[in-house]
């Protein structure tokens, strides 16, 4: 369990790793924070040796924070991931050592969507197989197989925050929207919702999956879907690499079923840049393969490095947990004037009255009090008058539920 303080510490130190956007530097150095930046990720032994001292640490997907650096990071306040998935970090071990962590789920939602439609025209176009022709030296100026996408009619497996935008842009161009969720999801502008999925594969002439990454997905794209497709109709997958067999896409794109694809993400992917590629769609016509780019543009990176950096400010500064990952949720800044105590504790009945009945024989009046809960865990912030006194810091840091207590402002 973490050592709670109650002394206001001052903004203190920040780690930034694995090359983070210059603004979250920015950001964070306004704010009063010393900052220090890798290009690279760390590995546990190193991140141990450089997390004393630090209250925020900035990774990307590279850098693991396991349960062995959270447990011996007594000063780590927050993690902030600098990119869209947190399987890197012990999102568990976080919470119980009482340190938020914080992502960037929307940030590269329009750069995904861009790359989507780019490849829905290249294909509908035939681009790719103009292309290699003319670096070939062959001149085919034939119209065959060539659509404009106005018109036709796109099937979006998934409708959350990158299908729902897709929709909305492709309309735009002229396409009709057809979508299968999981859930009830309300369809935007003129799009209309199906009711299996199914009933958008036989619809479709553009099929696009942006489905999340639950376990239950693997695999669930396959030979029979792919049959069910129309003839000549063109397969999309930006979400996740398990979610699509690509032997059964490999065997309908030579039988010329599917007239082209576009995959950005592979069951297995290289470790790095440089690494081998290997895949079953290596040397297939008209198929784009892009190595995982979809939400990677320098505006995506930009906006990630802002996001992220003043969700560490504010959880630091004034205890927010808004779109924390692993941390109950609360938003508001202190009220003006006060001084706030955030108490992050086991989620067990009777902690508010114990938090409270220690203000109340300390003669500390509160101003104002919000509590959340998620699981395991509970967060109450408490704005009171003036700074409390040792003495409650010490009260409220023995109550045996209490994980982490900070007094902020
Ligand atoms: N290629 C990239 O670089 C890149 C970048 C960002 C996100 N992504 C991936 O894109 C995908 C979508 O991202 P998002 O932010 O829109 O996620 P999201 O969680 O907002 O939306 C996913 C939607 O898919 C639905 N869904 C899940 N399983 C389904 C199923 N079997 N059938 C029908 N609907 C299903 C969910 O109900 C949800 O509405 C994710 O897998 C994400 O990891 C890829």
């Amino acid at each position: 369990m973490s050592a709670p303080d109650l002394a206001p510490a001052p903004a203190g130190r920040a780690l930034l790793l694995e090359n983070i956007h210059a603004d979250a530097r920015t950001l964070l150095s306004e704010a009063g924070w010393e900052v220090e930046t890798t290009s690279g990720a760390l590995d546990e032994t190193e991140l141990l040796e450089r997390l004393p001292g630090v209250s925020l640490l900035g990774i990307r997907s590279q850098t693991q924070v396991t349960a062995k650096v959270l447990d011996n990071a007594p000063d780590l306040r927050a993690v902030g991931a600098f990119c869209i998935g947190t399987n890197q970090i012990d999102l568990f071990a976080a919470a119980t050592a009482g340190v938020a962590v914080f992502n960037a789920p929307y940030s590269n939602t329009r750069s995904v969507v861009e790359l989507a439609l780019a490849e829905i025209i290249a294909l509908t176009r035939r681009l790719t197989v103009k292309d290699q022709a003319m670096h070939a030296g062959v001149w085919d100026k034939s119209a065959a197989g060539s659509h404009e996408v106005r018109g036709r009619r796109l099937g979006i497996i998934g409708y959350g925050n990158i299908g729902s935008q897709l929709s909305v842009v492709a309309e735009a161009l002229g396409m009709s929207v057809f979508f299968y969720d999981r859930t009830d999801k309300l369809a935007l502008g003129n799009a209309r919702r199906c009711g299996s999925l199914h009933e958008v594969l036989e619809i479709a002439d553009v099929v696009t999956l942006h489905v999340d990454g639950r376990s239950s997905n693997s695999g669930f794209f396959g030979e029979e879907e792919f049959a069910r497709m129309r003839p000549g109709s063109i397969f999309l997958n930006l979400s996740r690499g398990f979610v699509v067999d690509h032997v059964a896409l490999r065997k309908h794109i030579e039988s010329g079923h599917i007239a082209g694809a576009a995959i950005d993400v592979f069951p297995t992917e290289p470790k790095g840049s440089g690494h081998a590629f290997e895949s079953e769609l290596r040397g297939l016509p008209n198929v784009i393969l892009t190595p995982h780019v979809g939400g990677s543009t320098e505006e995506a990176q930009e906006d990630i490095g802002r996001f992220v950096a003043a969700k560490l400010r504010d959880y630091a500064l004034h205890g927010a947990t808004t779109l924390s990952v692993n941390l109950p949720a609360l938003g508001t800044e202190a009220t003006p004037g006060t001084v706030r105590l955030a108490h992050l504790h086991r989620n067990v009945p009777g902690v508010l009255a114990a938090i409270n009945s220690v203000l109340a024989e300390a003669g500390v009046n509160i101003e104002s009090q919000q509590l959340a809960t998620r699981g395991d865990l509970g967060y109450v912030v408490t704005d009171i008058a003036a700074h409390a006194s040792d003495e409650v810091g010490r009260r409220l840091r023995e109550l045996p539920e209490t994980v982490r207590v900070r007094q902020l402002g």
